[in-house]
């Protein structure tokens, strides 16, 4: 095995002291249980930088239910075996006392991105995004980070806190990696019964079904959402959440399509919340 398995801040940066002025770091950041969709983000940091780290930590701020963080499943083991053959060169994995140090009184906050979507419904969600990924980044201090577009409100929010606050870092956003049915690869799917994992395909089929309306020439956001929940209405348990059609760039509801857009869609099979997103465009359907 070549990954280097680092758990505390002294040693990572002592490492990288050796390494970033001869080498682009390149950076990806995740909560662990590893899939497909990570290492398509791991793959894409392996082709643009030099030196590869991944970091893994279950980031107990960001959750806003205690129950759902202590679920959030963990396999650091099976996660550094995971991340051997890709090419990473580093695994972070600190603990939570390493993380924060009590007291913390310090946050990143994005506002004004942060008021809709799993901002409205998570209250305190991307605080604790933001927080811990500033955090790394002052801890690693990448060149570049990759993060997936099937979380694309924390994309926004984390490109507009890099701008904002002038963290030196290129943020590459990375395709949704799906299962040939067209459920978005997450590590709650694990959570899913087999009859919830079919019914979650609906939230594929009620984006594409959107998309398709967009591609015809429907412009207006009311009747995509219309067209959608129609597909939704075909699985009565799936409870949703919110269904917006929104801005690319800062992901704030509109009304007409105009420019790049995603359907964004949060809903309930069961216990497990579920988020999805696709690319839409006035004139053809966008590509993911
Ligand atoms: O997307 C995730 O897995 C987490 O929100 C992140 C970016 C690793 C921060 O904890």
């Amino acid at each position: 095995m070549s990954v280097t398995v680092l758990r505390t801040i002294r040693e990572i940066r002592d490492h990288l002291a050796n390494v970033r002025h001869k080498a682009t770091v390149g950076c990806v950041a995740t909560m662990g249980a590893l899939h497909e969709g990570h290492a398509a983000l791991i793959h894409r940091a392996r082709r643009e930088c030099d030196f590869v780290v991944v970091t893994i930590f279950v980031n107990r701020i960001q959750f806003n239910q205690s129950a759902d963080f202590e679920c959030y499943p963990r396999s650091l083991e099976r996660d550094v075996d995971y991340c051997d053959p890709l090419g990473v060169d580093i695994v972070f994995a600190p603990d939570e006392t390493e993380m924060y140090p009590t007291p913390t009184d310090t946050h990143v906050e994005v506002s004004r991105l942060t008021d809709h979507l799993c901002g409205a419904s998570r209250p305190g969600h991307f605080r604790g995004v933001t927080t811990v990924v500033m955090k790394l980044f002052e801890i690693i201090q990448p060149h570049r980070a990759y993060f997936g577009e099937k979380d694309a409100q924390q994309l926004a929010v984390i490109r507009r806190m890099v701008r904002d606050l002038n963290v030196p870092v290129t943020i590459v956003g990375v395709p949704i990696v799906r299962e040939p049915d067209g459920l978005a690869l997450s590590s709650r799917n694990q959570h899913l019964s087999q009859e919830e994992r079919r019914m979650a395909t609906v939230l594929y089929r009620a984006l594409e079904a959107a998309r398709t309306a967009a591609g015809e020439g429907e412009c207006r956001a009311g009747t995509l959402k219309k067209t959608a929940k129609a597909t939704l209405a075909e699985e009565p348990d799936v409870r949703l959440d919110y269904l917006e059609v929104v801005d690319a760039d800062e992901m704030q509801p509109i009304e007409t399509l105009t420019g790049p857009a995603r359907i964004a869609v949060a809903a309930w099979v069961g216990e497990t919340r579920l988020i999805d997103n696709i690319a839409v465009s006035p004139a053809e359907s966008g590509g993911e």
